[in-house]
């Protein structure tokens, strides 16, 4: 699969997990349940956005033994992206960068085929966005909340995304605030008849501290029901081997953003003080890394880029791992190392 060019590479696993007959994984060791936002993940292993946008695999994601799986980012109305190429791979620093811009086949498209499987269970998460030319931002995800409730899980506000001009300056305090009271408003009705669906926001690893105050006091006022940190950073590591291919422009994600995003983790966890959980998602490629991002402060892990360079197997050994940490720490569970470092972690000095 490396050997080919790294769009037409994702388009193939796609296609693969389409046809591949998976058998249904064992269950999970009970100690690795997660209860969160009402759900319960059977582990807290999940699928980040990004990966299955369209809602073709999730099935076949859920069964590679993941707690979880969130599609997306899907758009009200179907669009093409960037030109191609607009994926790219850095082998040598296990890293991707990509400016896809949501290509996506459009909200009625995706919620056919959620529709279709809902009776499956598992739990299914719907990423939603904006549509690049939208004249009304909050409207594209409060249409979205509206028509895919009954099919979703949770709903993450993606409003991180760099590949979509403009769509970062909803982390700003006002539009946030204006964008989180109409989403949450859209939460309540939709619970009327389809019960009730978390919502989630993504922000970017990119925020300063002081941003980073505005949007947890903001999140936590509108009581929105956890944050996921975060999305693909536009800043570049100093120490980047690749660094000529890392001048391409877009996201970056795996390995190289592992130091900033579970920093920005853990600052977001010392905000929130326990009013909703996280999901800690940034360069997680192992087990090990996965500890660090639960004792950072993350309730449930969500993972892209470590799939491409580790394969499917990272999932079963992130899982073992985290098994022996909470055995280790007996008679403790999982959720006694959520935060464990939080503090530690922000006491130390920036990542460059
Ligand atoms: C090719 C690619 C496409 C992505 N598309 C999305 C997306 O549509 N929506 C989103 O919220 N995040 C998207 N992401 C970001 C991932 O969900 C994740 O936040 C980021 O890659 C960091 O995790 P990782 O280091 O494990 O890959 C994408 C990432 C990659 C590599």
């Amino acid at each position: 699969m490396r050997a080919l060019d790294p769009e037409d590479a994702h388009t193939l696993a796609v296609r693969a997990l389409k046809l591949a007959p998976l058998p249904r994984p064992a269950a999970d060791d009970p100690r690795l349940q997660v209860r969160a936002f009402g759900l319960n993940f059977p582990n807290p292993v999940g699928i980040a956005a990004g990966f299955d946008k369209n809602a073709e695999v999730p099935d076949a994601l859920l069964r590679l033994g993941v707690g979880f799986v969130e599609i997306g980012t899907v758009t009200p109305r179907p669009q093409s992206g960037n030109p191609r190429p607009r994926l790219f791979r850095l082998d040598a620093d296990e890293g991707v960068i990509n400016r896809l811009g949501f290509n996506s086949q459009g909200g009625s498209m995706v919620l056919q085929r959620l529709a279709a499987r809902t009776a499956r269970g598992g739990i299914v998460g719907v990423n939603v966005g904006a549509n690049r030319d939208s004249q009304d931002r909050s409207s594209d995800y409060v249409h979205l909340i509206e028509t895919f409730a009954p099919v979703a899980s949770y709903f993450t506000i993606n409003i991180s995304s760099p590949n979509t001009p403009g769509l970062r300056d909803l982390q700003q305090a006002a539009a946030l605030d204006d964008l989180l009271a109409r989403v949450v408003a859209a939460r309540e009705r939709v619970a009327l008849r389809a019960g009730p669906t978390p919502v989630l926001v993504k922000i970017a690893p990119d925020l300063t501290l002081a941003e980073l105050d505005d949007v947890v006091a903001v999140a936590r006022r509108r009581a929105v029901n956890g944050m996921i940190v975060g999305n693909t950073t536009i800043s570049r590591p100093a120490n980047l081997r690749q660094a000529e291919a890392a001048k391409q422009a877009g996201g970056l994600s795996g390995k190289p953003l592992f130091a900033l995003a579970t920093r920005m983790l853990a600052e977001t966890y010392v905000r929130v003080e326990e009013a909703f959980p996280l999901i800690g998602c940034g360069g997680i490629d192992s087990g090990a890394s996965a500890l660090a991002k639960m004792r950072a402060g993350a309730t449930l892990l969500q993972l892209y880029s470590g799939l491409v360079f580790r394969g499917l197997a990272i999932v079963p050994a992130i899982k073992r791992e985290l098994l022996a940490a909470v055995q280790a720490n007996r008679p403790g569970s999982l959720a006694d190392l959520v935060g464990a470092d939080a503090a530690a972690v922000t006491a130390e000095s920036w990542p460059t």
